[in-house]
């Protein structure tokens, strides 16, 4: 591979806020570095349709604060097969694109990561997730944005929890992991999280709601992780409602709300400081691999890493659970 003087950049899966801001720093970046940037569009599938445009610095101006992706995203089938592949290779080769940094959750880097396998054309990846769920990096662009979303929201339902002596359960996204769950229950004073990572008796949600009622709480949160082994939070409310006899119930499910809005200030620094890294890595002749953020510092994780090992949960914080409900 020669020297690097065109980029691409797409995002892909699910969006998160901060991807613009991801976006424009890998633009800026690159310019800075005398480097044309493509910007392309609705994820893989855009590199399977050719659906290209450039990039310049005032194209990202003005999209630092807000939601979503204005390149689109997609969850691309095509890209999944190996003739969707090589059509992908042959538009970014009559493109003349030498790099691509691909936005997007492990999804969109086990495609990357194939992609590199066949083709020379250097993928690097920037975790971009609601989620968090990504092994590697402590931290994914939007997670902080979700949670004060979540946090918010809770807040309000815990209002008219309170004022009318009722029990909720919400629903929180997360895909397969508790991420959202734990961070959001804990910053929301939740009676109790149920996340897919926590078996036995730390979930026996009967047993936490009826020692919390002996010093007469009027409201009770419990915080679902969409992902639960037991189910969403209706599966939930219904399974347990036989043995919550007295309690008034109600469910509710936060769904794409926690997917919008603005980024915070740390989605968009941290957005920032990914995207810088990941052109930087390019120019490196890194390839085949994800920047992340542990402790704070940027690191390079090999994609077939970061797809392959879970990312369990902060266990101090799982530890805290219950001695912050006593
Ligand atoms: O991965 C982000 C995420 O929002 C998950 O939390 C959720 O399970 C999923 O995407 C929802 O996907 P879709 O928007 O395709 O319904």
């Amino acid at each position: 591979m020669g020297k690097i003087k065109k980029i691409g950049v797409l995002t892909s899966g699910g969006d998160a806020p901060g991807m613009n801001a991801a976006i424009r720093a890998v633009t800026r970046t690159a310019i800075y570095n005398g480097l044309e940037v493509i910007g392309i569009r609705h994820g893989y599938l855009g590199m399977v349709n050719a659906n290209f445009k450039p990039l310049y610095s005032y194209t990202v101006s003005d999209t630092i604060q807000r939601g979503g992706t204005f390149l689109k995203t997609a969850r691309c089938e095509a890209f999944r097969t190996p003739e969707g592949r090589k059509t992908a290779y042959e538009n970014l080769r009559a493109a003349e694109i030498d790099g691509v940094v691909v936005i997007g959750g492990d999804g969109s880097f086990k495609g990357a990561s194939i992609f590199n396998e066949e083709y020379n054309i250097p993928f690097v990846g920037v975790p971009g997730t609601i989620d968090n769920d990504i092994f590697g990096t402590d931290y994914t662009i939007g997670y902080d944005t979700a949670l004060n979303t979540v946090v918010e929201a809770v807040d309000k339902i815990r209002d008219t929890a309170s004022a009318m002596n009722r029990m909720f359960f919400v629903e929180v996204m997360g895909a397969e992991a508790g991420h959202i769950a734990l961070y959001s229950g804990i910053a929301s004073g939740a009676e109790a999280i149920l996340m897919p990572e926590i078996r036995g008796e730390a979930r026996d949600i009967v047993k936490i709601i009826e020692t919390g009622n002996t010093r007469k709480k009027s409201s009770n949160i419990i915080i679902v992780a969409e992902g639960d082994e037991e189910g969403g939070a209706l599966a939930i409310a219904e399974k347990y409602k036989p043995q919550l006899e007295g309690y008034d119930v109600r469910v509710v499910i936060l769904g794409h709300l926690q997917r919008g809005g603005s980024p915070s200030a740390l989605d968009r620094v941290n957005a920032s400081r990914l995207g810088n890294a990941a052109v930087e890595a390019l120019l490196d002749g890194q390839q085949s691999v994800m920047v992340g953020l542990q402790n704070n510092e940027i690191v390079l994780i090999p994609f077939r890493k970061a797809v392959k090992q879970h990312k369990g949960l902060n266990q101090h914080i799982v530890d805290i659970i219950d001695i912050l409900n006593v």
